[in-house]
C-alpha cells in the first residue's frame, strides 16, 4: 500500500486529474467534501487530503510514502524528502509587491510582509539588503495598504488579489509548480510502486 499526502484547495482538482489520467482512482475525492482519507484497493493506494502546507510534514515524518507540494513550501520549510518530479501544475511566481509607486529607499530597514519568512530573508541576504520581517498567515496584501509594511513577498498565480487591492509586481523572485515528494525510506523500500507512480506521471507530462 502507498499513503498519498495531496493538497486540499486550489491544486485539488488538478492533482485529481493528473491521477486519474495515470490511471489511478480517485473520482471518490472530487464527490465527497469533508472526508479526508481515501482507500482505492485496486490500486493499492491510500489518499490522504491535507492542507497544502501541511503534506511535507507528512512526508517528511513518513505519514505518507510520497505527496504534492509546491516548490514554495519545499523552499521555505526545507522538508528531508527526495523531490521527484516537477509536475508543471500549480504554476505560479513568488513576487515581491506593493504599491506600484513603491520606491525603495536603501537608507532605511524594508520592512517586509509574508507567510514565506525564509524565502524573503534568503532573497534580501544575497542582495544585501536590510530587512524587518513581518510574518502573517494570509490576506498579505493588506500589510502595505495598512502601512504595515512596505512590501510583501507573496505568491502571485492570476494577479487578480494584487490587482483588485491596487497593488502591483516589483519583482518576480522565483517561478513555483507542484512537486512530486517522496519520504526517503518509503523510497528506499518501495522503490518500485514509487517509481511506477512517477513513469506514469512522466509519461502523461510527456503526452500534454
Ligand atoms: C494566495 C496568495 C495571494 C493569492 C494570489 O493566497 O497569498 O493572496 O493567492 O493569487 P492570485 O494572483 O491568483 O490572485 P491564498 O488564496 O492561498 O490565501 P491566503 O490569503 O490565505 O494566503
Amino acid at each position: 500500500m502507498i499513503n498519498v499526502a495531496l493538497p486540499k484547495g486550489r491544486l485539488g482538482n488538478k492533482v485529481f486529474d493528473i491521477f486519474a489520467k495515470a490511471g489511478y482512482d480517485c473520482q471518490e475525492m472530487r464527490e465527497s467534501s469533508r472526508q479526508l482519507i481515501f482507500t482505492s484497493e485496486k490500486n493499492n493506494i491510500s489518499y490522504f487530503l491535507v492542507k497544502p502546507s501541511d503534506v511535507s510534514i507528512y512526508v517528511e515524518h513518513g505519514a505518507a510514502d510520497i505527496g504534492i507540494a509546491g516548490k514554495d513550501i519545499l523552499l521555505e520549510y526545507e522538508p528531508d524528502v527526495y523531490e521527484l518530479l516537477d509536475l508543471n501544475i500549480g504554476k505560479c511566481k513568488m513576487c515581491v509587491a506593493g504599491k506600484t509607486d513603491f520606491k525603495d529607499n536603501p537608507d532605511v530597514t524594508l520592512r517586509v510582509a509574508t507567510k514565506f519568512v525564509n524565502i524573503a530573508n534568503t532573497y534580501y541576504k544575497n542582495l544585501n539588503r536590510e530587512i524587518e520581517i513581518i510574518k502573517l498567515n494570509g490576506s498579505i496584501e493588506l500589510a502595505p495598504i495598512l502601512n504595515l509594511s512596505d512590501v510583501i513577498v507573496d505568491i502571485v498565480e492570476t494577479g487578480t488579489t494584487l490587482k483588485e487591492n491596487n497593488l502591483g509586481v516589483l519583482t518576480e523572485i522565483l517561478p513555483i509548480s507542484a512537486r512530486l515528494i517522496a519520504n526517503k525510506a518509503s523510497y528506499k523500500f518501495k522503490t518500485d510502486e514509487i517509481n511506477t507512480i512517477v513513469e506514469r506521471f512522466r509519461e502523461e507530462l510527456q503526452n500534454d
